[in-house]
């Protein structure tokens, strides 16, 4: 029996190197074991010796270290072998991560999705409180209580966020700092270690009491999704309480009164201000290996995936993903380019002004929107920051091809009977090649036996058009587009 001692919880490195080293000797994983900090090893367990000279390297799928990194994270006692485990089995069977019913696989995907949501809940609900240090100034402190080994993966997301800013995340097991310019880790620290209050806490209790929109209040969801669990340290949580008791009043006050652009926005553009456009890499084509375990069975399933997609560059300054929105078997798919402004910070497509229009000429056809599935050809608000506003920027065609794996997965759960596509983005994405509004505007379009394809514009060309005489036209021309859809397919009627 062997044995690797590893730095901390989720030390991948030292992992990694364990692992090539035992697979180099033959050691199998049944003889492996691994123990972290100054855990003792079992009786029999020798230290690993060094590994032959010029043993060659492993090969792996290209998606296994990224699986292996989260599944060290996982809170599993037995993580470490049964990620050796899996390279093991792989140096053999090449296309295990493809096997989504092998158990072995089902057990990682299961512990990599639980490591995801732990990172993603650290991501949402870590608040910052800051002190003023005699040595370094400025310095936000925050306590968090992840449950699974969770800080190191997710400490570079703030690095990248508040890099401006210097701050610790205090965990139970681990310290994250940021010096403005680095990332270091330290030991675990306890709850009184991080201050209680502070000026920055009075003004996050006014923004929160700002942003809450009663209209969009779901208790059951906002419970789901902010798991009471952290809510010791979310000091937003007093609030919630009387902010609901008092939701059905402020939701009648907020009809009444004109509506207005929520607050968090400007926030949420301060936080993007502060960063670039990251440069374009070269898109990594998505297949059920590599990065997803395999293609989604429902609708809700290529959403939760979608969430996490990183396949091109423009996931990091978007607020998140704005996945298609609508019945899981409508007859008719309507596809916009992307999320704008609006659409990014709610989450749900064509909610802005480009929406706006787009209802109007629905409502004017006779359409019911609530029939149809609405979605956009890139999924993820691509702008450039200019000023205190986030200016919507085209996307390009390698983010189009890459997004178009998502259309594609929707096209395939809803069997639409036809799509409509609004703009040249759309109809790009749909038909896979470049064509043009003029060329293929207003025709039916055969994409398969079952599919049809209508061709319009997008309804933010009709925003912009200058002059009132055009506007009026293009809309005319544009709510008959509207009117072919519901004559091509008549479920979308508005009842009544
Ligand atoms: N424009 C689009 O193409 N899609 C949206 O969701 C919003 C604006």
């Amino acid at each position: 029996m062997f044995n690797a001692r590893l730095a901390f919880p989720a030390d991948f490195e030292g992992w990694r190197a364990a692992a090539r080293t035992a697979l180099a000797l033959g050691v199998s994983p049944e003889d492996m074991s691994f123990t972290v900090g100054d855990e003792a090893p079992g009786l029999f367990a020798e230290p690993l010796p060094a590994p032959p000279e010029n043993a060659p390297q492993p090969t792996v799928p290209r998606a296994f270290p990224e699986l292996a990194r989260k599944l060290v994270c996982h809170a599993d006692a037995d993580r470490f072998v049964f990620a050796y485990q899996l390279l093991w089995r792989l140096q053999t069977e090449k296309t295990l991560l493809d096997i989504a019913s092998d158990p072995d696989m089902i057990r990682a995907a299961e512990m990599e999705k639980a490591v995801r949501r732990d990172s993603h809940k650290m991501k949402a609900f870590v608040r910052f409180r800051e002190i003023e240090d005699n040595e370094i100034g400025r310095h936000s402190i925050a306590w968090f209580e992840p449950f699974h080994h969770t800080v190191e993966l997710t400490a570079p997301f703030f690095a990248r966020r508040f890099a401006g800013m210097v701050w610790t995340i205090l965990t139970p097991e681990r310290t994250a700092h940021w010096n403005g310019e680095e990332l270091s880790f330290l030991p675990g620290a306890t709850r009184d270690m991080a201050p209680a209050d502070d000026d920055m806490e009075a003004l996050w209790l006014t923004y929160y009491a700002s942003i809450f929109n009663p209209a969009r209040l779901k208790v059951k969801a906002m419970t789901a999704e902010m798991p009471k669990k952290y809510w010791a340290n979310m000091p937003e949580t007093a609030l919630i309480k009387p902010l609901v008791a008092g939701a059905e009043a402020a939701s009648r006050r907020m009809i009444e009164t004109a509506p207005s652009l929520p607050s968090f926005r400007s926030e949420r553009l301060k936080e993007r201000n502060a960063m670039t456009l990251p440069r374009m890499e070269k898109t990594p084509e998505i297949s059920p290996g590599l990065g997803y375990n395999k293609a989604p069975d429902t609708i809700e399933e290529a959403r939760e995936q979608a969430a996490h997609c990183q396949a091109c560059a423009l996931w990091e300054p978007a607020t998140q993903t704005v996945f298609g929105k609508g019945p899981e078997d409508a007859p008719v798919i309507f596809v916009g380019e992307q999320p704008g402004d609006q659409e990014d910070i709610a989450g749900e497509p064509f909610v802005g002004p480009a929406g706006k229009v787009f209802d109007q000429a629905l409502a004017a056809a006779g359409v019911d929107r609530r029939q149809a599935y609405v979605t956009n050809a890139v999924k993820h608000f691509k702008f450039e920051p200019r000023g205190k506003r986030r200016i919507h920027a085209k996307p390009n065609m390698s983010e189009i091809k890459v997004c178009r794996w998502w259309l594609d997965q929707e096209r395939r759960l809803i069997k639409p009977k036809l799509i409509v596509a609004l703009g040249a983005t759309a109809a790009n994405a749909v038909l896979g090649k470049t064509v043009t509004i003029k060329a293929t505007r207003s025709k039916l379009i055969d994409l398969d036996p079952e599919t049809k394809l209508l061709v319009t514009v997008h309804p933010s060309y009709i925003l912009r058009l200058p002059d009132q005489a055009a506007k009026e036209r293009e809309t005319k021309a544009f709510e008959a587009d509207m009117a072919l859809a519901l004559e091509t397919v008549p479920e979308l009627a508005l009842a009544g």
